[in-house]
């Protein structure tokens, strides 16, 4: 359905699927492909979205039963972005509407929605390419590891010893996903050599800025760079799901390249979340 929305859209139709519908943005963290994306995507299908600051004071001024039981009476859906992963389930326990989970430091399922809608445009069938993913296992890696062992896609995570998935998180990724080929490694340069894909992320996350200064020289060899997209296949494409940190984690050269496909990624976002929210609100999929 992303992809029939995108074309609508870009055909200069858009359907009231989601007609006086409203959504509800929480977040605790900054954003602007995510804030921006659903507040768009609702509005093109006729609904509404709200964003809530920290003001509303969501398990401060109430308890997040209080207060998600009430949020949920006013609006058809919420989408909420928190430090802690329980907070989005807890918002979600007591929520009466569905609660879309906009990133935490645990997960970020939306943006892995937009990165299979990306590479699938570039290669239509997904099942057997081999996604490589250069950076720490963090919220953006296990959503889209989880989304390629789901799709039959091989996933690889490269990155220095001492920030992998652990065994035990290895295998939650890996249940549910049938045969799943998914590979560890600090090998970044070997990985990439069958790679139809080359993704990477920040090497700190939001909430990790005390780790920033320890993480960069931890990473230092492991820069997305001319040098490692020349080890791979030439049809090999990069993405991001950006903020980037130009010259930390990406090269200009690489990100501004030719196999780059980073704003066709972000812009993803918003034709996928679209589809989310007409499958969860719409009485459609
Ligand atoms: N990729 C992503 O989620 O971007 P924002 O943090 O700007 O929402
Ligand atoms: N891993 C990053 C993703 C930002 C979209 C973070 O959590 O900050």
């Amino acid at each position: 359905m992303s992809g029939q929305l995108k074309s609508e859209l870009a055909a200069g139709q858009r359907p009231p699927l989601l007609q006086n519908h409203n959504l509800a943005l929480l977040f605790e963290k900054p954003s602007m492909r995510t804030r921006v994306s659903f507040e768009s995507g609702i509005s093109q299908l006729g609904g509404h979205a709200l964003y809530l600051g920290q003001d509303v004071g969501w398990g401060k001024r109430e308890s997040i039963k209080d207060f998600s039981e009430v949020l949920s009476e006013y609006v058809d859906v919420i989408a909420c972005r928190s430090y802690k992963h329980e907070t989005v389930e807890q918002l979600a326990r007591f929520s009466s509407v569905p609660v879309i989970n906009a990133l935490t430091d645990y997960s970020h399922p939306c943006q892995a929605l937009a990165d299979v809608l990306t590479i699938q445009e570039e290669f239509g069938r997904l099942e057997g390419r081999h996604v490589i993913f250069v950076g720490d296992a963090n919220n953006v890696s296990r959503s889209l590891a989880i989304a390629c062992g789901k799709l039959g896609v091989r996933f690889t995570l490269a990155c220095p010893d001492g920030y992998r998935f652990s065994d035990a998180e290895k295998l939650e990724i890996e249940a549910g996903c049938g045969t799943f080929q998914f590979t560890q490694t600090n090998d970044a340069l070997s990985a990439v050599a069958d790679a139809d894909a080359i993704y990477t992320d920040v090497w700190a996350s939001m909430g990790q800025e005390k780790e920033q200064k320890q993480r960069e020289q931890d990473f230092a060899d492991f820069q997305v760079n001319q040098a490692l997209m020349e080890a791979a296949p030439e049809h090999a494409i990069f993405l991001h799901c950006l903020p980037a940190k130009r010259g930390q984690e990406v090269t200009d050269e690489v990100i501004d390249g030719t196999q780059s496909r980073v704003v066709r990624q972000a812009g993803n976002r918003m034709h996928a979340q679209k589809a989310l929210l007409v499958w969860l609100i719409g009485g459609q999929n």
